[in-house]
């Protein structure tokens, strides 16, 4: 119990403040073992993911990505025949301590996914969705700080200009380029501090991608990102450090620009040059 309410004290206030000062790394996983029933996913992960920069993660499909995305934010438990071994921190905090609540973990950790998946209601309603789910205020909001906060989100994600006079709109008919967009906007009333992206400019044409990227440089230093992406340029682009996995381990974690130059391992050169993957 005091986990879960120490994680929910470093999302608000000067709690979180000090601990943002004092956790140099957002994530850090020591030996992170995973398996599908007998089939082992991730071996001995052990990663130190710096706050408020963007970390990609690249890797043949297979390797692991997904599987280590969402062992971050607790969603392969779901499964019953996951099994996970090992310690993963977020801003210092241990997320498989005993007590720790899930909600809280989510809250602390958004996660946009390769679809954009936004609700079939309305554009206002889906960014206001989390933050009621999450129940942050108990009494209900007044209309004006509702529009205060749909306000606030579309306008970081880049969409306020483009939707503002249709809030009302069903979301589903949105491009896919301004789907993901809204799916980016709700995470952010509830106010997470990481954001977790599985190939989120998968499902889109060059000008989303670009668009949809733009738009996640503008969220680093205020969040700590870390995507998925199997687009080496956008790898390149989109990130200052990155990750490359190869079957269920890591193989090199560096600044972006090295690893692209002078890669340390054969193996990530040769991935990197796409003689596989
Ligand atoms: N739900 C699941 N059940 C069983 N095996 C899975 C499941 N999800 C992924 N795997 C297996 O785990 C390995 C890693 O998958 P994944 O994390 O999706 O890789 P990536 O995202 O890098 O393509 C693959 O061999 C995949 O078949
Ligand atoms: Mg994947």
């Amino acid at each position: 119990m005091e986990q879960a309410q120490a994680i929910a004290e470093t999302g608000n206030g000067a709690a979180g403040a000090a601990s943002a000062q004092t956790a140099a790394h957002a994530i850090h996983t020591r030996d992170l073992n995973l398996w599908y029933g007998d089939f082992q996913a991730l071996y001995d992960i052990n990663l130190d993911i710096k706050q408020g920069i963007i970390t990609s993660l690249i890797g043949p499909s297979g390797c692991g990505k997904t599987t280590f995305l969402r062992s971050i934010n607790r969603i392969n438990e779901r499964l019953g025949y996951v099994r996970i071994q090992g310690a993963v921190e977020v801003y210092g905090h241990d997320i498989f301590a005993p007590g720790v609540e899930i909600a809280q973990v989510r809250k602390q950790i958004g996660m946009v996914f390769q679809r954009p998946n936004p609700l079939p209601i309305s554009i206002r309603d889906n960014v206001l969705f989390g933050f009621n789910l999450h129940g942050e205020v108990r009494r209900r909001l007044h209309r004006s700080e509702q529009d205060e906060i749909v306000e606030g989100a579309l306008r970081q994600v880049l969409l306020w200009d483009a939707v503002k006079d249709h809030l009302d709109r069903k979301a589903t008919e949105l491009s896919l380029e301004e789907q993901q967009k809204l799916c980016i906007a709700r995470l952010l009333p509830v106010k997470p501090r990481v954001l977790l992206m599985d190939e989120p400019c998968s499902a889109l044409d060059p000008k989303g991608t670009e668009a949809v990227e733009e738009l996640i440089w503008g969220l680093a230093g205020e969040y700590t990102i870390l995507i998925v992406t199997h687009n080496m340029a956008q790898a390149r682009r989109a990130s200052d450090e990155c990750i490359f996995m190869l079957m269920g381990k890591v193989v090199e974690h560096g600044d972006t620009a090295d690893t692209f130059v002078t890669p340390v391992h054969k193996e990530t050169a040769d991935y990197i040059e796409g003689r596989y993957g």
